[in-house]
């Protein structure tokens, strides 16, 4: 015994348990140093025994009778797994070993069927605590490579998260923002700037400091533009392309193309330590900007996201930068890189996508513009109705009255393209129509007026020429001179007749109001002047009022006829044509069927569907008819037609509501909400 124990060097310390009926199948050596021997009933007493262990966990080998298996395994198995790290040593016969159930065979080191020598005891002992550190290595090994794993699976998933959110950025300076944010959270990094690469004025490039945060101090945000060159930081990043991981911006080499710029730090009192800074390259691998981020924090609490130490750990003094600070670890290299990358195809997509809205929302204005300037009665008009339906749409979002009805970013914008082109078909319409001030175009009425001058001219010289005839003929002087004033007055009254008939038809000329009868005018004109002979050279007689003066001088409502007013609702269909073609994203699909609508009333009086109530027209549609009526009635630019009064405006608004044209609770808010106050017309001019 002495021999085994003097050749092995015990190194590793544990405990053994014995069973007190197995005690006496155990030689035990003299000399135990190296193991804490504690003897006891199991399990009965495994409790205490086990409580008897100082330090807890620790390695234990158990020696144990076949029939306290069970009962031991029972009890192991409900303790806390940490708590014990243990192997067992089974005695009993070996129709026991044969008969017995056994379980979880890596925790026993061994079956004795006879008493065991020192020698023995010792071997198994060592065995088993061998065997233990084994499967405690192997433990932690599992552990380290579990945690490695969740770790990269949790900087797999922020990376996809971090994809989903920049992609979904709309608003370029939120944008940057997100992406400043995110890179800090997933280092935790306690300040961070963003750089932009952008052209200068002679053809060269500049770096712009566009965006930076630090979560100790409260800076005001200031941009600037610098030089891109390798001297700063950022430059370098930007124009090399290389990574820098620096631990101590205060230790960068004087060999060193960078140097690092003290200013800061000096004005805000802060240490800026260890830097990370990766370049932001686009699809074509072109660099558009860097990242910049400054002194990694230590993670102390792991919580997780609402933990992060990014935004829970102040730098406040020296200690707190020495204590806090440390260098960016280098799994933070690739990870950074990977949202930089994210980060440029975000901007650039973002560029791009404002780059092409501002130019088609250009165009789309310009156009706008072209048409409306055939026209200069209507110019600004599609301008005006767009502004009018935005702040509408405003008002609805901050309303409690329309339910869930909200306009987001894109909803507006496809309703400002509705309403800046829903006018847009009027470029099919005849011009003429458009201008048509009076009930005759201008050349027909000059034509009737002609025609009425010539009947004026033909009836004088008619009585010219009777007054000819009677002094041809040998009638009596007296008689010839008393027929001679019979038609001169009749001729008189019959030229005052003509002059007052101009007179009327200018008036009847002008767009009807609602009380008047013009074809009970018209009747009696035509009565009038079908009295009246006037015939052309060949002595054939003429119709001063055509057929087509008769029809425009009895329109009973405004200034254009029957057909004339067809074809100007046409313009509805135009737009839809037109606006059709244009191959809109899918969050501007709407824009043609809420143009098509704006002439719609809830009635079903509108046009070119007469479609009735509520849900067949969208509330864009009805938005957009009751900005178009406001601003046809109060438009100041029209030459032939004065603006109506404010308060007589918002008074049709209201009628055409309380009859059902109009949606009430828009033209309520159009009214409460003083939207008509919001526009500046002139602007539009
Ligand atoms: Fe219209
Ligand atoms: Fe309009």
């Amino acid at each position: 015994m002495t021999a085994v124990n003097a050749h092995i060097k015990f190194t590793i310390m544990g405990t053994v348990i014995i069973s007190k009926k197995v005690e006496s199948l155990i030689a035990m050596p003299a000399q135990t140093e190296f193991v804490s021997i504690i003897t006891g009933n199991i399990p009965d007493e495994i409790d205490r025994l086990i409580s008897e262990i100082n330090d807890i966990p620790v390695k234990t080998v158990i020696f144990i009778s076949h029939d306290e298996y069970l009962p031991l395994n029972k009890y192991l198995n409900i303790i806390p797994y940490q708590k014990i790290y243990y192997q067992l040593v089974i005695f009993g016969t070996e129709d026991d070993l044969l008969g017995q159930n056994l379980t979880r065979l890596y925790h026993i080191s061994d079956y004795k069927i006879n008493k065991i020598q020192e020698y023995e005891f010792i071997f198994l002992t060592l065995k088993s605590f061998s065997l233990i550190e084994e499967f405690y290595d192997n433990e932690a090994l599992n552990n380290k490579y579990m945690s490695k794993l969740l770790d990269m699976h949790q900087d797999q998933e922020d990376l996809i998260n971090i994809g989903k959110s920049l992609s979904s950025e709309k608003d370029p300076d939120k944008l940057l923002r997100l992406i400043l944010f995110l890179s800090k959270k997933i280092t935790g990094a306690d300040a961070g700037s963003l750089y932009l690469v952008e052209d200068d004025e002679n053809n060269g490039k500049k770096l712009r400091f566009k965006y930076s945060h630090t979560f100790s101090r409260d800076i005001p945000l200031e941009e600037f533009v610098m030089d891109l060159d390798k001297t700063s930081i950022a430059g370098y990043v930007a124009v090399t392309g290389e990574i820098l991981n620096i631990p101590d911006a205060y230790q960068i080499s004087k060999f060193s193309s960078y140097s690092f710029n003290s200013f800061f730090d000096k004005t805000h009192s802060y240490i800026c330590r260890s830097m990370l800074v990766v370049p932001m390259k686009n699809h074509l691998d072109e660099i558009i900007g860097v990242i910049q981020l400054i002194n990694s924090k230590k993670d102390k609490s792991n919580k997780g996201e609402s933990e992060n130490e990014a935004f829970t750990i102040k730098l406040i003094n020296k200690e707190d930068f020495d204590t806090y600070v440390i260098t960016f670890d280098k799994k933070y290299n690739n990870l950074l890189q990977a949202i930089a990358g994210q980060a440029a195809v975000s901007i650039e997509n973002n560029r791009l996508i404002n780059q092409i809205q501002n130019q088609f929302e250009e165009f789309v204005k310009a156009s706008v513009t072209a048409i409306e300037s055939r026209d200069p009665a209507t110019s600004g008009h599609s301008f005006r109705v767009a502004e009018i339906c935005k702040y509408m749409a405003h008002a609805i979002n901050d309303s409690s009255n329309f339910g869930k009805i909200r306009f987001n970013e894109n909803n507006l914008r496809e309703l400002e393209f509705a309403a800046l082109l829903h006018d847009f078909g009027k470029v099919y319409i005849d011009l003429n129509i458009f201008k048509k001030a009076k009930k005759l175009f201008p050349e027909d009425m000059e034509n009737l007026q002609m025609r009425l001058d010539y009947l004026y001219r033909y009836v004088e010289l008619s009585y010219f020429n009777k007054k000819m005839e009677l002094f041809d003929t040998d009638t009596d002087i007296s008689e010839k001179k008393i027929r001679s004033d019979t038609f001169k007055n009749e001729k008189n009254s019959t030229l005052n007749r003509i002059i007052e008939i101009k007179n009327k038809i200018s008036m009847l000329n002008e767009p009807t109001i609602l009380d008047e009868d013009p074809v009970a005018r018209l009747t009696s004109i035509i009565s009038d002047i079908e009295n009246i002979e006037c015939r052309d050279l060949n002595g054939n007689s003429i119709d001063v009022i055509t057929d087509s003066n008769k029809a425009n001088l009895t329109i009973k409502r405004g200034s254009l006829n029957p057909e004339e007013r067809k074809e100007i609702e046409t313009h509805v269909v135009h737009t839809y044509k037109f606006v059709s073609k244009i191959p809109w994203p899918s969050e501007y699909k709407n824009i043609p069927e809420i143009a098509l609508r704006h002439h719609e009333f809830l009635d079903g009086s509108g046009y070119p569907d007469g479609l009735k109530g509520m849900d067949s027209i969208s509330i864009q549609s009805r938005m957009m008819a009751v900005a178009d009526i406001y601003d046809a009635l109060s438009a100041k630019d029209r030459p032939y037609k004065k603006p109506v009064p404010l308060n007589i405006v918002l008074k049709i608004l209201t009628e055409e509501a309380d009859k059902g044209r109009l949606d009430k609770s828009l033209v309520d808010l159009f009214i409460n909400e003083k939207i008509y106050e919001k526009i500046d017309s002139e602007a539009f001019k």
